[in-house]
C-alpha cells in the first residue's frame, strides 16, 4: 500500500522512507506522544525502532505517510491490521497544531485505503483525538477502562 499517491492543497502526504527514521524517533519519543500511547508508554530505543521502521516500510499492509506543510514534515499518519480493522496512529508536531492539519491528513489517508473499518483508540484526557476522530465521522464502538474505540466505516 502506498502513501501519498494524491496531493491536497496545503497538507500533503507523502510515503515515509528509512531517511524518516530520525524525526519518527524523536516524534514517537516526545514524552507527551509517549502519554497517548494506548499500548506502552516507556521510551522507545532507537535499534528497536529502526526494527520496526523497516519491518513497517516492507509490509505491505501498512500505509505509513509523512506530513508536510509546505515541504517541511510536520508529522505522521499511520494505519495497520489491528484488532477489529486496520488501526490508525496520528501525530502533529506541536508547533503546527490547531491548524487542521491532522483532520486533512487523516481525510486523506481515509480517502487512499479502502479496507474498513478504521479503528482508532483514544485514551481518557486525550482531548484532541477525540474532537479530531468525531470531526471525521468516527463513532463510538466501545468504551473501555481509560480509552474509547472508535470505528470509520462498516465491518466487512
Ligand atoms: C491529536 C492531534 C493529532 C491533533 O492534531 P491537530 O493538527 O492539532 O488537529 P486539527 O487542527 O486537525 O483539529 C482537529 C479537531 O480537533 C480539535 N482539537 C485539536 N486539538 C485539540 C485539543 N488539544 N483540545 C480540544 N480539541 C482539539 C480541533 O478543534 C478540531 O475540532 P473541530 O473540527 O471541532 O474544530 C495532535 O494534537 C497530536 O499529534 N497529539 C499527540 C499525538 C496523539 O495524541 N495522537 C493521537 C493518538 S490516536
Amino acid at each position: 500500500m502506498r502513501a501519498g499517491q494524491n496531493t491536497m492543497d496545503v497538507t500533503s502526504l507523502r510515503p515515509a522512507t528509512m531517511e524518516d527514521a530520525r524525526r519518527l524517533f524523536d516524534w514517537v519519543n516526545d514524552p507527551a506522544v509517549l502519554e497517548t500511547k494506548a499500548d506502552t508508554n516507556s521510551k522507545i530505543d532507537w535499534n528497536v525502532h529502526c526494527t520496526w521502521l523497516s519491518a513497517r516500510l516492507t509490509d505491505p499492509d501498512t500505509y505509513l505517510a509523512i506530513i508536510e506543510v509546505s515541504g517541511a514534515a510536520v508529522g505522521q499518519v499511520r494505519l495497520q491490521p489491528g484488532p477489529g480493522g486496520r488501526h490508525i496512529d496520528i501525530f502533529v508536531a506541536p508547533g503546527h497544531r490547531g491548524r487542521g492539519i491532522a483532520r486533512a491528513a487523516v481525510a486523506h489517508a481515509l480517502s487512499e485505503i479502502d479496507e474498513r473499518p478504521v479503528i482508532a483508540v483514544v485514551l481518557d484526557g486525550n482531548q484532541g483525538s477525540h474532537a479530531l476522530f468525531l470531526s471525521l465521522g468516527f463513532a463510538v464502538k466501545a468504551k473501555e477502562e481509560g480509552r474509547t474505540i472508535y470505528e470509520f466505516g462498516d465491518a466487512p
